[in-house]
């Protein structure tokens, strides 16, 4: 399958990824380790995700080094952002944001995101992003401009979250980094 869309070769603490669009199928296992780990796979689905609005995005390994735990073509990263408004207003929900955990630390997820918000912005007007963020996970989002817009709250079997905004007056506010090499 062909999808467009922007992408970005970077190397991050030695490993080579493309950061690019995904299908489903590209990204759902590393969604379930790192999400839903010990749950059925059915757990990591989302209603949304063959929506045709939804936009999958993942970071693949393009080069192994000799002491690399990852093989070519391996998902390290992934987010997808399904049409769901927020507040009344329309807005694109950030869901399944995960790093493999191996590998994390590095700027994969942060990239990844930053690609991913330039992409629905640019190609889906996107202006308003939100997510239900896991606690852990606040430092990060916040590091990405996000804001925490609720109390905490529990998600069940998943464990305490904060709502988190993220907006755009424009898609050209979103610059790539100047090191990503457009592929
Ligand atoms: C949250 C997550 C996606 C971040 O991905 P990542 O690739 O590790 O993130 P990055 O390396 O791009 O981090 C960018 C910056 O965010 C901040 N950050 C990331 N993880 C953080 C953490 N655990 N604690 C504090 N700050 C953190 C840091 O400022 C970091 O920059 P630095 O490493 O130079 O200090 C990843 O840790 C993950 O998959 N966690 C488990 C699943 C999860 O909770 N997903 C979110 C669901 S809402």
């Amino acid at each position: 399958m062909t999808i467009e869309g922007a992408t970005a070769v970077r190397v991050f603490a030695g490993l080579r990824v493309l950061l690019r669009r995904a299908s489903l199928a590209e990204i759902l296992m590393l969604r379930h380790a790192e999400l839903r780990p010990g749950l059925p796979r059915a757990s990591a689905e989302f209603a949304a995700d063959a929506e045709s609005a939804t936009r999958h995005f993942g970071a693949f390994v393009t080069a192994s080094s000799a002491r690399a735990t990852s093989a070519v073509g391996e998902a390290v990263a992934c987010a997808s952002f399904m049409a769901e408004p927020h507040a009344g207003e329309a807005a694109y929900q950030l869901r399944g944001m995960a790093t493999r955990a191996d590998v994390a630390r590095r700027g994969i997820g942060g990239a990844l995101l930053r690609l991913a918000l330039r992409e629905v912005a640019m190609h889906d007007h996107a202006r308003l992003f939100w997510c239900n963020a896991r606690l852990a996970a606040v430092p990060f989002y916040r590091q990405m401009g996000w804001r925490i817009t609720s109390e905490v709250f529990d998600v069940p079997s998943v464990g305490p979250h904060r709502v988190m905004t993220f907006r755009v007056s424009s898609a050209a506010e979103l610059r790539l980094e100047r090191d990503d090499t457009l592929a």
